[in-house]
């Protein structure tokens, strides 16, 4: 595979492990995207993203379904539908909703986010929810909203986990969102459906473009009402489109074809641990189809250097980098990137 040089090398990229959101859609999916049946889905005159509205939403057992440009503009709707000016919303520490949406509920919607302590999983616990609910007072914003995310940085909240979190949520009258960003890599993960997490919750965002390889979009599920006003808010951003039924075509694809292969990413990830398990000084946390790996850290900047130099990339991040796999990661790809992790530590 030889693709554009992205983060600067000048060298053939021959396997990018830096997100699963990179993935190009296949002939297959192009094809369908061609030939879909489209019409003006702010008229929601749409049939092919009706199509994939109604079969989102009977997947996750909710009402409606909402389709919208990112999985961000997705969860914004989504926690405005819940929040109105000054109201305030819990969150994990980590979640992709309060480090990586560019603050848009309190900048655009005046939603207060509360960050919650998190473990190593990710994880908080219904004590915590509890704790972090405001008393009614005049000082206090009004919590209105727990905010979850699954799976959480890879890791899978057990449907009785989020369960509690939601039971805990439910003694003080909040709703529950969820980002479910990667919902798909859980329920395969976990072999249940994501009907199991959505009963919990009100609202739930559902992405097409990270393990599921659509170019883009995201739909957003949940109760009537709440799709409504998602829906009044989708068109206050600026994210009513027209004849998008050619990019919902390229999601009806990915749920026909590329779920239950989500397995296969799976697998890669945990291959990929096995083979730096045995590397001295390595910490490699694996979740689902992410891997966190940790080197020394004196040994941070060659070893990035090393696995360029071999046309691999990843979330260079330090201390930690991050290793996802995906629909354009095959077996080959895998042995790469521990070959090149056992030839870097051989010779240290
Ligand atoms: C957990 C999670 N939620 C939401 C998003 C936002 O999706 P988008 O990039 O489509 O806005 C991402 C993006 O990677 C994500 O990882």
């Amino acid at each position: 595979m030889h693709q554009s040089t992205p983060m600067g090398t000048d060298r053939p990229i021959r396997a990018d492990f830096r997100s699963d959101t990179i993935t190009r859609a296949t002939t297959a999916m192009r094809d369908a995207m061609a030939s879909a049946e489209v019409g003006d889905d702010v008229y929601d005159e749409d049939p092919t993203v009706r199509a994939l509205q109604e079969r989102l939403a009977a997947m996750a057992g909710k009402e409606a379904g909402l389709f919208l440009s990112s999985g961000t503009q997705s969860n914004l709707v989504g926690v405005l539908s819940h929040c109105g000016r000054g109201d305030e919303f819990l969150i994990g520490r980590t979640s992709h909703v309060l480090l990586n949406e560019a603050g848009g509920a309190a900048a655009l919607g005046s939603a207060i986010p509360w960050p919650i302590e998190v473990d190593e999983t990710n994880h908080f616990s219904a004590d915590d929810v509890r704790a972090a609910v405001k008393e009614p007072d005049q000082h206090h914003p009004v919590t209105t909203l727990l905010s979850l995310e699954n799976t959480a940085n890879g890791h899978v909240q057990s449907v009785d986990h989020v369960g509690s979190l939601a039971g805990a949520a439910r003694e003080h009258g909040l709703a529950v969102h969820l980002d479910g960003a990667r919902l798909f890599n859980a329920a395969v993960a976990a072999g249940v459906g994501i009907e199991a997490w959505a009963a919990h919750v009100d609202t739930v965002s559902l992405c097409l473009s990270k393990g599921l390889g659509a170019p883009i979009g995201s739909v957003l599920v949940g109760d009537r009402a709440s799709i409504g006003r998602a829906h009044r808010l989708r068109k206050m951003l600026g994210g009513g489109m027209r004849q998008v039924g050619h990019l919902a075509a390229a999601g009806l694809y990915a749920l026909d074809h590329h779920v239950d292969r989500l397995a296969e990413d799976h697998a890669r990830a945990g291959h990929i641990a096995a083979g730096m398990s045995g590397i001295d000084g390595l910490s490699v946390v694996h979740a689902t189809n992410m891997l966190w790996v940790t080197p020394p850290a004196e040994a941070h900047s060659a070893l990035v250097d090393h696995l360029l130099a071999d046309g691999i990339l990843a979330s260079f991040w330090a201390p930690t980098m991050r290793f996802v796999t995906h629909l354009d990661i095959d077996d080959t790809q895998a042995d790469l990137v521990v070959d090149s992790f056992t030839r870097f530590f051989d010779g240290a």
